[in-house]
């Protein structure tokens, strides 16, 4: 490993030459700087690891060459060194972002020792922060239940291909993360990932948004602008929320997947693009193509590979794996020490029912890990912003009504199926009242292709 370096700046001579020897003996790299000026020049030319650094010098002082060193360097330690008449100075010098002063006369020890510590803490700051990068850029899917397992192995099957992915879920259960490994596992991952979020650009200004609009189109379109799928030319159009997305827009991202070019709006030269499209919604679908508000043709071209992301309580086994992950990252970004959950909290996680889904989670946890003061998040500590707790789904009260009214829908849709939902025979078959079977069906929204398993399909 190479030795680390130390620019000791100081204009006494005997002093440089001293340090330079207790520093050598002590396996560090020593530079040596007679004045602020000399310091800076060497600063700006080679990587150092910490400075050791005089108040008192002639030309620019000791804190003027600090401040530099901080603007230059923020990472830079620098430990200051006081003599008679500055102790004051140093110890505001620790303001500026000195790590620590010594005061002249140097005692051999406290000099060697503070230097350490100051390495030690920088070296750790900057494993965190690589730790913290690290964390914050990945895309890593957590997880080992099987419906994570299987996931992935679907991801992996489907990301080298051009096929077009539709993934459905619950609000929060990682379809965009889902959407981006695709497009990293992808040959095009050298292309752009392009994001459109569908629910949240005005109906009016989708189609500029996503085939953009040349100069003077429309009021306000003050220059030419290219569109999402311009963008995503060689990689990847994200399509986020696309249940949410007009029929208009529909009707015109389906001529696109058929392969038609298409045109900025006021334009007139047709521009076709390379991009493979992945879609994702929370709603669903077949209930939208039902009601008119979704185009059956443009479903059937976005659905080549179905993807259905499971809710959190589905998979609750990798609940504890991502609270704990959470945690790490949290105390990493916010740079606290580290903390970790009691048992009980971990149970109490793992049990709830998680509503909002892992984004649900990862909320939590960043404000527990802002506002539990001490070490152990406790299981009292889990608040919701509501101010509900996070409870164990198993004591959670209402919940033996809830397991009868579950039980009763699988039930009925059964009993329905069986007898090709004619209503009155089945009514027969469960001796109930046929009316009192009707008001059943209606308050579960049973219908007929629920049938079979009383689920959704
Ligand atoms: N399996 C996982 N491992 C690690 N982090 C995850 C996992 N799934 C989701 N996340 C994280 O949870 C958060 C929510 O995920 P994401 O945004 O992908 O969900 P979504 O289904 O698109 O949600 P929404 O419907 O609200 O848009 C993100 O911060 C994501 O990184
Ligand atoms: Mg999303």
């Amino acid at each position: 490993m190479p030795s680390e370096t130390i620019l000791v700046v100081d204009d006494e001579k005997s002093i440089l030459t001293a340090l330079k020897g207790i520093l050598e003996d002590e396996g560090y790299e020593a530079v040596l700087a007679g004045s602020g000026e000399e310091a800076l020049s060497i600063l700006n030319e080679r990587p150092l690891d910490l400075v050791l650094l005089d108040i008192w010098l002639p030309g620019k002082d000791g804190v003027a060459v600090l401040r530099e060193i901080k603007t230059l360097n923020p990472g830079l330690p620098v430990i200051m060194m006081s003599g008679h008449g500055t102790i004051e100075t140093a110890v505001s010098s620790t303001k500026l972002g000195a790590y620590d002063f010594i005061e002249k006369p140097l005692s051999l020890e406290k000099t060697v020792l503070v230097i350490r510590h100051a390495l030690e803490q920088n070296r750790l700051h900057h494993e965190n922060e690589a730790l913290r990068r690290r964390m914050e850029e990945s895309v890593e899917i957590l997880g080992s239940s099987p419906a994570i397992l299987e996931l992935k192995g679907q991801i992996a099957r489907a990301a080298p291909s051009q096929g077009r992915v539709l993934i459905t879920g619950e609000n929060g259960t990682g379809k965009e993360l889902i959407a981006r490994s695709i497009h990293l596992l992808s040959p095009r991952r050298g292309g752009a990932f392009v994001e459109v979020n569908c629910a949240a650009i005005p109906e009016e200004l989708i189609e500029s948004e996503l085939f953009g609009h040349e100069r003077g189109a429309f009021t306000g379109a003050i220059s030419r602008r290219q569109g999402k799928f311009e963008l995503a030319n060689g990689g990847t159009i994200f399509l986020d929320e696309v249940g949410d997305m007009s029929i208009k827009a529909q009707a015109k991202v389906l001529r696109v997947l058929e392969g038609h070019p298409f045109e900025r709006i006021g334009g007139t030269q047709p521009i076709a693009v390379d991009t493979r499209v992945i879609a994702a919604t929370n709603k669903d679908l077949g209930e939208r193509i039902g009601s008119g508000q979704f185009r059956e043709d443009l479903y059937y071209r976005l659905n080549v590979i179905p993807f259905c992301v499971p809710p959190l309580r589905e998979r609750s086994g990798d609940i504890r794996l991502l609270a704990e992950h959470f945690l790490k990252l949290f105390t990493l970004q916010t740079g606290q020490k580290a903390k970790k959950f009691s048992d009980e909290a971990l149970r109490r996680l793992s049990l709830h029912r998680w509503p909002g889904n892992i984004r649900e989670l990862k909320n939590l946890v960043e404000r527990l890990v802002i506002m539990v003061p001490g070490d152990v998040i406790g299981a009292d500590d889990l608040m919701l912003p509501g101010g509900s707790a996070v409870i164990a789904e198993e004591s959670r009260p209402g919940s033996y009504r809830e397991a009868r009214l579950a039980f009763e829908k699988v039930f009925l849709s059964k009993a329905l199926g069986r007898n090709g939902w004619n209503v009155t025979q089945t009514a027969r078959e469960l001796q109930l009242e046929r009316s009192h079977l009707h008001k059943k069906i209606k308050f579960f929204g049973l219908q007929p292709r629920q049938a079979v398993e009383g689920r959704e399909s």
